[in-house]
């Protein structure tokens, strides 16, 4: 299905979490992230790297790796046990049953750096946002291909555990792992507030 209209694009994309096992192709792979890398960025730094997972090996270590992490931190929170492996064989069966895993990584490299707390926060935040704007180009145009998507924080929860799984050097830094492929489900449309509940006209 081609889209071009852009409010439509944007009101009909769905976060999706089950999929077919239909194959995404490189083709389509290439069109996503080209759209990702024409995001705008603070000064057009351009701090993201992606890693493509779609070896089913691989998929099965990093979601593995994530759910050990998660695990831990279940234990820290005084969950019961079977809550922990409910949650955590969710998460493994989310990621390795996605067609195709694309994590987005930032990298502070191309940034300014300041030798003070507040303006080097500032400058982190900076790289966070333009990551979060070529994110969403991804999530749109992968609705556009006909495909659908799935925006996960979980890799922020296990930074050092997604990195020495997938060999990542240390100045990458995993912020959102996005599941990809052909939907199996159709989701209600979740509610959004009204414009005017999160507007003020200074006018
Ligand atoms: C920063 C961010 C983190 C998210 N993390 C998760 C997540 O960990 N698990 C999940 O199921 N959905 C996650 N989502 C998807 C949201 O739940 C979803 O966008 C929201 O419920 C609205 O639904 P929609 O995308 O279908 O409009 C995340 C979205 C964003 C923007």
């Amino acid at each position: 299905m081609i889209m071009y209209d852009i409010k439509e694009v944007i009101r009909s994309r769905r976060s999706i979490r089950k999929y077919r096992e239909d194959i995404v192709s490189d083709e389509q792979i290439f069109r996503i992230l080209d759209a990702g890398i024409w995001a705008p960025s603070a000064h057009n730094a351009q701090p993201w790297q992606f890693c493509v997972i779609s070896s089913p090996a691989m998929k099965q270590r990093l979601a593995k790796a994530m759910g050990a992490k998660y695990r831990q931190d279940l234990i820290i929170d005084g969950e019961d046990a079977d809550t922990i492996e409910t949650l955590v064989s969710t998460s493994i069966e989310r990621f390795t049953k996605a067609p195709v895993l694309l994590l987005v990584c930032l990298t502070m490299k191309g940034m300014d750096s300041y030798p003070d707390k507040k303006r080097q926060d500032a400058e982190s935040i900076m790289g966070i946002q333009s990551v979060a704007a070529a994110i969403q180009n991804i999530l749109l145009t992968i609705h556009t291909e006909g495909l659908s998507a799935c925006w996960f924080c979980a890799p922020l929860f296990c930074q050092k555990e997604v990195q020495k799984t997938l060999g990542l050097s240390k100045d990458l830094l995993p912020q959102a792992l996005i599941t990809i492929g052909v939907p199996d489900e159709a989701p209600e449309v979740p509610k959004r507030f009204q414009v005017k509940d999160v507007v003020t006209f200074y006018q």
